[in-house]
């Protein structure tokens, strides 16, 4: 059993990567950074080194692969600003890396599966996608395209047994701020056990997979206890 991860070279995909593994799935890992890719070569996976935002080298990093299961987990966040003051080059970026490469890799792997009968699709979405937040209105609506994309899809391939779930998470401690925050900041934001750890978003991933090929999770949220809600921090009184 093949699996393909993108964004596999950290947080949520690295851990996802790492469970695959662990399971017995033969693991392509997809990313960009030559030092992160060599510790999972280190460690038994395949590794393709690859920016999803080009389309030819994507298209050659897939060749001969045959997954029967496609995580597509990599993704960006944009300069958090409002949106009037984000140039166009950002705003292509953030769209062509979140949801285009993701029409892409999904373009070029469910076919094979649709074929073949079987398969599954994760697709690492947000509360972003599903709830405002300011000053993120690109990441929103990148986040918003993946939700809608993946529930019309699951219905595309459920006759061919092809599933398809969505993982809407909260906040995850990841690396995902790591060129928007100072250190300080994100240390900030992730204290006091106030971050889903990529592991547990992993956990789920390898549960759903576990489930009879009849049980078909379109989708699941997580998100920290204290968060609770897609928007913020619930009341103690609530
Ligand atoms: N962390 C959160 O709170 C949170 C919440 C909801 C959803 N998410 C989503 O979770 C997914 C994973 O993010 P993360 O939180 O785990 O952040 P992360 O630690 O920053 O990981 C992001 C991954 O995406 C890869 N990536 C980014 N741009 C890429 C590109 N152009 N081409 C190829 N790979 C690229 C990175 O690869 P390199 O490092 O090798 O470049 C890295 O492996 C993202 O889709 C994110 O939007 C995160």
């Amino acid at each position: 059993m093949q699996a393909i991860v993108t964004g596999a070279t950290s947080g949520i995909g690295r851990a996802v990567a790492l469970a695959l593994k662990a399971t017995g799935y033969e693991v392509v890992a997809f990313g960009r950074r030559p030092e992160a890719l060599a510790e999972l070569q280190a460690l038994g996976l395949q590794t393709r080194a690859v920016d999803l935002a080009d389309r030819a080298a994507l298209a050659s990093a897939l060749a001969g692969l045959e997954p029967d299961v496609l995580v597509n987990n990599a993704g960006m966040m944009p300069r958090m600003a409002p949106f009037c003051d984000l140039d166009g080059e950002e705003i292509d970026r953030a769209v062509a890396v979140n949801f285009g490469s993701v029409l892409a890799m999904t373009r070029a792997v469910a076919p094979g599966m649709r074929s073949r009968g079987r398969g599954h699709i994760f697709f690492t979405g947000s509360t972003a996608g599903h709830a405002p937040f300011a000053n993120l209105a690109v990441y929103c609506a990148t986040k918003a395209a993946v939700g809608g994309f993946a529930q019309a899809l699951r219905l595309d391939l459920a006759p061919h047994a092809v599933r398809v779930t969505e993982i809407v998470a909260g906040r995850v401690e990841t690396g995902l701020y790591k060129d928007l925050l100072s250190d300080e900041a994100r240390a900030a934001m992730y204290a006091n056990a106030s971050a889903v750890q990529p592991e547990d978003v992993a956990a789920m991933v390898t549960a759903v997979l576990a489930l009879p090929t009849a049980v078909d999770v379109a989708r699941f949220d997580i998100l920290p206890t204290h968060q609770a809600t897609a928007t913020g921090a619930q009341k103690k009184d609530n």
